[in-house]
């Protein structure tokens, strides 16, 4: 099968020596991307900006604000059979980007935010899809309650709730895996190489079942 994997953070400019962005580090996505590779699947790792080597024989593209990465996974959605959204991508962007430095001055600045497009939500809203969608909700609270809400919202097919508290900038998380049927499993705290191999077995798994429903 083709995993189509998104990962890290995403930088939005304010100008050309700022941006905003996120402390993902890009670990759970590069892990997962490992892991099926490892399983025999092929892999389309599409990344915002991190410290890590991209795992050998995946097709690598790099990518820097959340408007490249939606165009860059809208490219490739047709030719995966699993896509899995892990990128921690930027809610807002500066609705005009400075062409020059902004200068330091002694006034207050405000910055005018809006909202960037939602990649995954976007994947949800395809009626003719036939990858199985997967989103990640990093969450500080009710995690069960906001992924469940995600789920729905989104139109996914399975949400991996996780503490941010716990996920971001580590190498271990602790996940509750949420269905689209309802049906929930929670894995207890582990190294981010554990996890992803076994949601690379659950991610392949309900695609197979998904298809085998089809045929
Ligand atoms: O709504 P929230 O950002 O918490 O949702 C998290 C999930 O949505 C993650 O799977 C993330 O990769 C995805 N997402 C996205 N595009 C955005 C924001 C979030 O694909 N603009």
């Amino acid at each position: 099968m083709t995993f189509l994997i998104t990962a890290g953070p995403t930088r939005e400019a304010i100008d050309p020596v700022r941006y905003i962005s996120n402390r993902s580090s890009g670990k759970m996505g590069y892990a997962i991307a490992e892991a099926g590779l490892d399983a025999g699947h092929e892999v389309i790792l599409i990344s915002g900006p991190v410290n890590l080597e991209p795992p050998l024989n995946t097709k690598f593209i790099s990518v820097s604000t959340s408007d490249e990465m939606f165009e860059a996974v809208h490219q490739h959605t047709d030719s995966s059979d699993i896509c899995v959204l892990c990128a921690a991508v930027a809610d807002y962007k500066p609705a005009k980007v400075s062409s020059v430095k902004i200068k330091k001055g002694t006034a207050r600045l405000s910055l005018e935010l809006i909202p960037t497009r939602d990649i995954l939500q976007s994947l949800g809203q395809r009626q003719d899809r036939e990858f199985l969608l997967v989103g990640f909700a990093a969450e500080t609270d009710q995690l069960e309650a906001n992924g469940t809400k995600k789920l729905r919202e989104k139109n996914c097919d399975i949400i991996i709730a996780n503490d941010a508290r716990i996920a971001m900038e580590s190498d271990e998380n602790e996940l509750l895996i949420l269905f689209r049927d309802g049906e929930k499993k929670k894995i207890s705290r582990s190294p981010k190489q554990f996890l992803a191999r076994e949601l690379v077995k659950i991610f392949s798994n309900s695609q197979q079942k998904s298809l085998t429903k089809k045929m």
